[in-house]
């Protein structure tokens, strides 16, 4: 196991009935800027179980932050936390407006063009305090120090990590994630599996408290996530893809152990050309990059092919290949589709998506810093 420190400062308020305690986690003088997406939490009474929460507190509403949040949308949030000197960004929806609200968060006391925070990964030296209300399970954005922000004017979408963008608090009643379309719960529990496997499916280094923890998580969410689409009102079945989705990305199974992250970079790269829903782009990167790189990966692939779907019978490549089968038909259960023919992208990205990253000198990544922008293309064609 490699060296680590692990500290998460967020609490988290889990269970129904939850979003009462966000009176409990302000201060006398907090000015609030409430961050908000398209207006689910309008139709599904969350917007009024906050609003009753906040009480007298000064608060400001910046709606419309999008699906992948644009800059130019949260530079609007920019200004107006500037103007009205705001100190607690409470974000209210989804990932997106959760990393919405950690990109404004560091870019109001950011000197300089914040962009610059993405693009030439400037440090950010402080950030306002963030609150969130989370309404999706999915990106375990609510209990890390990462977002991902997308800029459609210029065909972009960047992350940025930083220990100051973590949560102070969140959030989470799983009985405002009801209202979610299928479609939504699929991404969730494909992207929350994703992140999973980012950082557990590399090599060993004898990290058995990671591994394990990684292999249950994963477990949870192969037996919970079609279920909970089948039965989408079942409050433990929620509540569990809600939990699991959040350790999934909380930073503790990534601690001490080597990290891949490759299928998120390559996605992102998708999603900025296609504007494809992120855990799609996931669905369509992994299973192929297991196969290109199942030397590299061979014995965590062995070792997860066993301990998550008990395949321990045949030779080793038998063993492989029913593994990234076995993979492939999990997003394909929870409905989202493998291939990049069944959203109807040509494979012309595959060389697209290498000469993007090369351009910007991504041309190491994976855990061993072997994926170049060739393997890069190599993974996007087998995808097609
Ligand atoms: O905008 P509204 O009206 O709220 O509708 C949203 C949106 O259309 C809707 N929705 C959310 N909660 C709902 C609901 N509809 C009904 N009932 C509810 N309870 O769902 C749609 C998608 O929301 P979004 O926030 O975009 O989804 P998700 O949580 O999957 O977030 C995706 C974003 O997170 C980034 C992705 O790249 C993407 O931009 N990620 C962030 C990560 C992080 N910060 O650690 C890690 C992830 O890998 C990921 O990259
Ligand atoms: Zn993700």
């Amino acid at each position: 196991m490699e060296n680590f420190t692990f500290h998460n400062p967020t609490r988290i308020h889990f269970g129904r009935g939850q979003i009462a305690q966000l009176s409990s986690e302000l201060s006398a003088d907090s000015r609030i800027l409430l961050l908000a997406g398209g207006g689910s939490i309008r139709t599904n009474g969350v917007y009024s179980q906050v609003k009753a929460s906040l009480g007298a507190h000064p608060t400001f509403e910046l709606w419309g932050v999008e699906a992948n949040p644009d800059y130019d949308t949260l530079m609007k949030a920019v200004d107006l936390c500037r103007r009205e000197r705001v100190n607690l960004i409470l974000a209210v929806g989804g990932g997106s407006v959760l990393d919405g609200a950690k990109f404004v968060a560091a870019a109001v006391p950011f000197k300089g063009e914040p962009w610059d925070i993405l693009a030439k990964n400037a440090p950010v030296e402080s950030a306002l305090p963030i609150g969130a209300v989370l309404t999706l399970p999915a990106t375990g954005s609510e209990a890390n120090g990462a977002a991902v922000i997308s800029r459609r004017a210029i065909g972009e979408k960047l992350a940025f990590l930083s220990p100051h963008i973590f949560p102070r608090f969140s959030i989470i009643d799983p009985e405002t994630t009801f209202s979610l379309p299928a479609r939504q719960v699929g991404n969730g529990i494909g992207d929350a599996f994703t992140h999973v496997m980012e950082q557990y499916l590399t090599y060993p280094v004898n990290a058995e408290v990671q591994d394990r923890f990684a292999e249950s998580i994963l477990r949870i969410l192969v037996e919970v996530g079609p279920k909970t689409l089948a039965t989408p009102t079942d409050y433990d079945l929620r509540a569990n893809l809600c939990w699991a989705a959040t350790w999934a990305l909380n930073t503790a199974i990534g601690m001490g152990v080597p990290q891949d992250w490759a299928s998120h970079v390559i996605g992102h790269e998708i999603t900025a050309l296609h504007g494809m829903d992120h855990a799609r782009t996931l669905a369509i990167v992994l299973p192929s990059l297991m196969n290109v790189q199942q030397q590299a990966k061979r014995q965590k692939i062995l070792q997860y092919g066993a301990r998550v779907w008990g395949i321990t019978e045949g030779s080793e490549q038998a063993r492989v290949d029913a593994t990234i089968a076995k993979t492939r038909g999990f997003y394909e259960s929870i409905g989202l589709k493998t291939r990049l023919s069944d959203y109807g992208i040509d494979v012309a990205v595959a060389a697209n998506v290498a000469n993007r990253l090369a351009a910007r000198g991504v041309t190491k990544i994976g855990e061993r810093g072997d994926i170049t922008p060739e393997t890069v293309e190599k993974i996007l064609r087998q995808a097609a």
